[in-house]
């Protein structure tokens, strides 16, 4: 949508005016306007029959003050009690959208007077605006040959000439670009986001922003008994890994990390049980889990920085198949000693998880682990592309995800686990079964097997992002594809955990 966004700048071609839905402008507003719009364009753009005042219709006007033709746009902001953080977010895609299709290049925003009368803190609202931008403008034309016509984005620089409100928008446009990370990722084919490619994109990452990173594959696997990785990445050429990055901040002494996991399946065929009548199409984003947490430890090393030291590992198999795949009836042997009998290789995902959650209890001392993974085609039944599941029965922790899910309008709706759930599971062969065949349940059934490989001590949240991963229509700041969900959750709920 844009080449980049600059937030400052002194050139001004667009003014962006805002009123309530039924109400004339403010004062600050109207006093603007006197100044830069003598003749009333503005005014008379607000009289116009598509000046309906819902929050993002727009109105365009050209003011003729001070010698310099200025576009202006008459912005309705909706109702003042329903303009919060997530409306404004919103409204900032909306306006982007036209600031692009009208090639805007400096834009002044005066829109703060009316944030502050609907009640929103200034820097919350700041922030929402620079995400709304920086989600909006978020482009993957690396895919794009010789047969594609080249667009000219231009370079947008924007400002409220209100310093807590400018820098929250910085803050905003930088954490939207971590999100952006994510989605570059999951746009990217399999063919080329292998396994090895993820390693890569991971180093790298670590490289550039100070984190430590460590890659377990091969031998790594057999040692440290990562039994699912194993069996579930063995019919691909592209080998499995498991990869552990983490951020420690000085003087964080002993405290106890945070371990965000990521499902990171770079494609799902479903395995022996294989997918057909056109289920596999997309399923390159089965590694949108892992890519969630790589954009969450981006904005955590480069814009948060939080006083908590934060592990990061991501599962990373592809789920393919050959003679050596791993087969239905196969029994497997967990490190923490719990067996499984596979009854569907296309639930794959709780298999690689599972290594990854006995891991972090075993290994990382976690004050509390989250798990992303687009666990289930089931939650997208239960819930659409409205809310993540969640599963979290740990009080303190689901607060903290909720409070995060508020901030960032990455919606989350709680699924219960019952002992039922877990009895579900049993297998007459093994400890339990990787997918009840009577597919009760089915989303619950993915948290319920997940938790047999989470010490019980240990606070732990499982978001299944299956549906709110990418989306089919472009609208408010997302485009077409996918949206980056979880960067920004995660990196949200990191900035307000205290650390103790
Ligand atoms: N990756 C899929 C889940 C999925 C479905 C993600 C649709 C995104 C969109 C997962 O590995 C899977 O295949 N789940 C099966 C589980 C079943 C075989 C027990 C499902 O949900 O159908
Ligand atoms: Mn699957
Ligand atoms: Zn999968």
């Amino acid at each position: 949508m844009f080449q980049s966004i600059r937030v400052g700048g002194t050139g001004r071609d667009t003014l962006v005016v805002g009123y309530f839905q039924g109400q004339a402008f403010d004062t600050a507003t109207a006093k603007l306007l006197k100044q830069v719009d003598p003749s009333g364009a503005a005014a008379g753009a607000l009289k116009r029959p598509e000046s309906t005042g819902e929050a993002g219709a727009i109105a365009e006007a050209f003011g003729a003050g001070k010698g310099d033709s200025t576009r202006i746009l008459v912005v309705g902001l909706g109702k003042p009690e329903a303009l919060d953080t997530d409306a404004v977010r919103t409204l900032a895609g909306t306006i982007g959208r036209k600031l692009a299709a009208v090639k805007a290049t400096g834009v002044q925003l005066a829109l703060t007077a009316c944030f502050e009368k609907a009640g929103l803190d200034l820097a919350d609202a700041g922030q929402a605006f620079g995400e709304g931008l920086g989600l909006l403008a978020w482009v993957c034309d690396e895919f794009k040959g010789t047969a594609a016509k080249k667009t000219n984005r231009v370079k947008l620089s924007i400002r409220a000439g209100e310093g807590e409100f400018d820098g929250a928008m910085a803050r905003g446009v930088d954490l939207a670009e971590s999100a952006n990370f994510t989605r570059t990722l999951s746009q990217t084919p399999p063919n080329v986001a292998t396994t090895g490619f993820i390693a890569d994109m991971a180093r790298k990452l670590a490289r550039k922003t100070g984190l430590s990173c460590k890659v377990l594959e091969g031998d790594d696997l057999v040692r440290e008994k990562l039994i699912g990785l194993i069996n579930v990445g063995k019919a691909s050429e592209n080998k499995p890994c498991l990869i552990r990055l983490e951020y420690r901040p000085r003087g964080s002494g002993n405290k106890k990390p945070a371990v965000l996991v990521g499902k990171t399946v770079t494609y799902d065929t479903g395995g022996l049980s294989l997918k057909i009548n056109n289920g596999m199409v997309g399923m390159k984003r089965d590694k949108d889990g892992g890519c969630a947490v790589l954009g969450a430890m981006h904005a955590i090393a480069t814009v948060i920085k939080p006083r908590r030291p934060v592990v990061a590992l991501l599962a990373v198999a592809e789920n393919s198949i050959s003679d050596e795949a791993y087969r239905p009836d196969d029994v497997l042997r967990y490190r923490n000693g719990v067996t499984v009998e596979v009854t569907n290789t296309d639930a794959e995902g709780r298999l690689v998880l599972a290594d990854a959650l006995c891991w972090a209890c075993d290994k990382e001392k976690p004050a509390y682990i989250i798990d992303l993974a687009t666990l289930t085609g089931g939650v997208v039944v239960a819930l659409g592309s409205t809310f993540a599941g969640m599963f979290c029965e740990h009080d303190g922790l689901r607060a903290k995800v909720e409070a995060a899910s508020k901030a960032t309008g990455e919606r989350v709706w709680r699924l219960p686990m019952h002992a039922e759930y877990r009895e579900l599971m049993k297998s007459p062969i093994a400890d339990i079964l990787n997918s009840n065949p009577n597919r009760k349940a089915h989303p619950i059934q993915g948290a319920a097997f997940l938790s047999y490989f989470v010490d019980e001590k240990v606070p732990w949240c499982h978001l299944d992002i299956a549906g709110v991963h990418a989306t089919e229509k472009s609208a408010g700041c997302f485009i077409e594809g996918p949206t980056g969900w979880g960067a920004r959750l995660l990196a949200n709920l990191l900035e307000n955990d205290t650390g103790r």
